[in-house]
């Protein structure tokens, strides 16, 4: 068993740092780099694409679809508001979200010019299973993104993509998220290829894929300031995370971590919300992490940790390395994770980990089990 896990304690531990070789196994053979410098009378451009083989027959027919519907369960679904804002921009086609439980509760209208994408670790997840059904029956086009050859939802789909994440056997999922954040940006950037408009941005992401395992390995090295940081918060009953845009999911997935793993209440909550009933709960003992890494959103992140700061917030900040709007802002009762800066889209991806190690360090600490919480399963076969 000790074999198995690689030198590791439990395989929730070994699983979040694989991760930089997950992530490349995810990314290999499909993503082209510009590793070259630019030769003379090659197209520079031509030297970035990502290939799908398992999506390609079906690129036309995606790209003239009424819209995307990305469905799952639990962390999946993380993973899938974490890349809705990349499939929009790099698409321009309408993407929606959908809970596999609530698309079948509700009888959600799908139509057959509908692109529904079903995303799950196991390819088991009953739920899932059901609305892949539910969409096929009406007509839908339907592709699995999953982490297991020939699961149910990989068998059943019209097409696919693998996300080659390699086996994950811990319950919580840890690099299975990170790699199926890798693949919806994949399938993104392989439905718009043909987007002149869009080539500099696409590059720009291209680009930072390429990066991506580095900067993980790297984020990794936080594992010993995370321990000490669960030491402090282990005794507390809740805490509450706050992100927006991309790392509106990175704060759910925190959340969900510290729940199922820890079995400490924590709520993920939208920053743009805080003041519509959140803030009530803010007081100088609750401790709060604020994900405030470099993008669009970073002005109004700063705001929300100014206000958290004159109601005295105990606050654990995420942000980027040598940020100094930040620096300025924070006094000695703030704690600030720093990562290394990414592309905005796939900054969740980076910014998860020491997350996933801080739930693990209080998993841990509080004495819980980390590789079978309570009262859960790996895949969910009942719905
Ligand atoms: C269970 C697991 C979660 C997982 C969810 C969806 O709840 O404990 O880690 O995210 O199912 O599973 P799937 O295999 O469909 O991704």
């Amino acid at each position: 068993n000790h074999i198995m896990k690689g030198g590791y304690d439990h395989f929730m531990q070994k699983e979040i740092h694989e991760q930089p070789e997950s992530l490349l196994q995810t990314m290999r053979g499909r993503v082209k780099f510009d590793r070259s410098p630019a030769k003379l009378g090659v197209d520079p451009y031509q030297e970035r694409r990502v290939t799908l083989g398992g999506l390609t027959e079906h690129v036309s027919t995606i790209r003239f679809g009424r819209r995307i519907m990305l469905v799952a369960c639990g962390t999946s679904y993380y993973a899938c508001l974490a890349c809705r804002q990349t499939i929009e921009e790099l698409t321009d086609l309408p993407v929606t979200l959908e809970l596999a439980s609530d698309l079948m509760d509700r009888r959600c209208p799908i139509f057959r010019d509908d692109m529904c994408v079903f995303v799950s670790q196991s390819g088991e997840t009953a739920d899932t299973i059901q609305a892949l059904e539910y969409a096929k029956e009406r007509g839908a086009l339907c592709i699995g993104i999953t982490n297991t050859v020939g699961s149910a939802i990989a068998r059943s789909t019209h097409c696919g993509v693998h996300i080659n994440a390699g086996c994950e056997i811990g319950v919580a999922s840890t690099k299975a998220y990170t790699s199926q954040m890798v693949t919806l940006t994949m399938v993104a950037l392989a439905l718009s290829e043909d987007s002149i408009a869009k080539r500099a941005r696409r590059d720009e992401i291209i680009d930072s894929l390429g990066q991506l395992p580095e900067k993980v390995r790297e984020v990794l090295l936080l594992d010993t300031e995370m321990r000490s940081l669960a030491q402090q918060l282990m005794k507390e009953e809740s805490l509450l995370v706050f992100g927006r845009g991309y790392n509106f999911a990175t704060a759910l997935e925190a959340a969900l971590k510290v729940k199922e793993v820890a079995l400490m209440h924590s709520e993920g909550i939208l920053a743009g919300e805080m003041k519509h009933g959140p803030l009530a709960l803010v007081d100088e003992n609750m401790p709060i992490l604020v994900i405030a890494t470099q993008d669009r959103m970073h002005a109004k992140m700063l705001s929300v940790v100014s206000q958290l700061r004159a109601r005295n917030a105990r606050l654990i900040i995420v942000c980027n390395k040598g940020d100094t709007g930040i620096a300025d802002l924070v006094s000695e009762r703030c704690r600030l994770i720093e990562v290394p800066q990414v592309v905005d889209c796939l900054q969740p991806v980076v910014n998860i980990v020491p997350l996933q190690l801080l739930s693990y360090h209080l998993t841990v600490l509080r004495g819980m089990n980390v590789d079978q919480p309570r009262n859960l399963a790996k895949s969910v076969t009942v719905t």
